[in-house]
């Protein structure tokens, strides 16, 4: 029974350390750029949108309160542009892949197998090229207008 414990505990135990560490890197920003001129192939209906769902708004949705975030910070809502907009510098040095850094301390290790579940599974990994779109588009989407945003409604 003791054999067994231990054998239950062991991998947990490593989980939930691993989860915590939070991938041990200091979040960097990665130096990507967007190519002049903007060539529009990267934008939230081609591209954000499906990343974030995919990867992110398991924990990071609006529709999500603090009990059912699994420690996601409140205002870090991903499911609309506004939402990684203003925080789209933190989203880079978090998630993102440049020249100047590889940024893969979010998603973290354990994830819920539906939005708002207890951590269950391995989160699903973006591939380091998706990492490398991700900050490319998030350089394009810095230099765009967004006139309700910059006008502070949203
Ligand atoms: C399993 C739930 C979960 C998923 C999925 C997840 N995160 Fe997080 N996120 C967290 C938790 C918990 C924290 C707070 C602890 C920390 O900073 O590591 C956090 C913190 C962050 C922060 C830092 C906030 C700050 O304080 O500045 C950013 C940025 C972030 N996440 C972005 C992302 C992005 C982008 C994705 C998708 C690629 C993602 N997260 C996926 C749970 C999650």
């Amino acid at each position: 029974m003791v054999a067994l414990a231990r054998a239950l505990a062991g991998p947990w135990l490593a989980g939930l350390l691993a989860a915590t560490a939070c991938g041990g890197a200091e979040p960097s920003p990665t130096g990507a750029a967007c190519p002049s001129p903007d060539p529009l192939t990267l934008t939230w209906d081609s591209f954000g949108r499906d990343f974030m769902a995919r990867f992110c708004t398991a924990c990071h949705a609006s529709d999500l309160p603090r009990s059912q975030r699994n420690g996601a910070p409140i205002y870090h809502d991903f499911d609309t542009l506004t939402g990684v907009l203003q925080v789209v510098d933190h989203v880079d040095e978090y998630s993102g892949a440049g020249p100047a850094a590889t940024n893969t301390i979010m998603p973290p290790d354990r994830c819920p197998a539906t939005p708002g579940a207890p951590l269950s599974i391995a989160c699903p990994r973006p591939t380091l090229d998706e990492r490398r779109q991700l900050s490319v588009w998030l350089a394009c989407e810095r230099a765009r207008p967004h006139p309700l945003i910059d006008a502070g409604i949203d």
